[in-house]
């Protein structure tokens, strides 16, 4: 079968990946089986991760094996994507501080074992540091004023040299006035004091006036 990367698949130009709670649907996705293994379709308007992806994301650092650190889980609707490419020897450490998205989210988390929820503020990371015992990869998606900020405490908390980071920076809730690019810039130039920028994906037609930034720690 097509892949797009190691874990995610290409079935009929749509994206997918090899569902690792049979039978369970996360957010509604619709699940094939080809030859005998299940898969779920990633939906890209739901998820920024797999806009990205459609979009032309060169290289994923998330692999069988991750461990991963995910600010901003939600309801697990991406983290479940992530869940089932780490595998059985990768974890998803799944932070979210909104008490309205942590049932389903605890759910999600029984029906996926390697993922961790976590209901803590992704301002502190030393709050959640007994939790995650190890991280690879620093996924974050929050609508906050100060997204990059954010991600820079994250990282250095807990990325170790030749780490990557993917942040989705949402321009709008760093900036209401100020033009789109303008946000994206400045956000580039934020994080590029201490990780190395690889890559900047804008999310359109998907998400408006929003990109993901693929980064590595110096
Ligand atoms: C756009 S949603 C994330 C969607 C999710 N990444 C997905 O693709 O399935 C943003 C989430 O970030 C959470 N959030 C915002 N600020 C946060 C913070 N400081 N700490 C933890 N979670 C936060 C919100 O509660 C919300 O659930």
């Amino acid at each position: 079968m097509k892949k797009y990367f190691p874990g995610v698949f290409k079935i009929k130009d749509k994206i997918a990946t090899l569902n690792n709670s049979p039978e369970y649907s996360v957010y509604g996705e619709k699940r094939v089986i080809i030859l005998g293994k299940e898969y779920r379709f990633w939906e890209p308007y739901r998820s920024k991760l797999g806009a990205a992806i459609l979009n032309g994301l060169k290289q994923l650092p998330i692999k069988e094996g991750s461990y991963v650190l995910y600010l901003g889980a939600a309801e697990g609707t991406t983290a479940s994507h992530v869940s089932d490419i780490v595998g059985e020897d990768g974890a998803v450490f799944c932070v979210d501080f909104a008490p309205k998205v942590m049932t389903k989210l605890i759910e999600v988390c029984t029906r996926k074992e390697n993922m961790i929820p976590i209901k803590a503020d992704a301002c502190d990371p030393q709050s959640f540091s007994d939790t995650v015992i190890d991280c690879d990869v620093l996924f974050q998606d929050i609508a906050q004023k100060d997204q990059a900020g954010i991600f820079l405490k994250n990282a250095r908390q807990y990325l170790k040299q030749g780490d990557f980071g993917m942040l989705v920076i949402k321009s709008r809730s760093v900036d209401v006035v100020s033009e789109p690019k303008q946000v994206f810039e400045q956000a580039k130039k934020d994080l590029g004091k201490e990780l190395e920028i690889l890559q900047v994906v804008p999310l359109e037609p998907y998400e408006k006036d929003h990109v993901l930034i693929l980064c590595k720690k110096k």
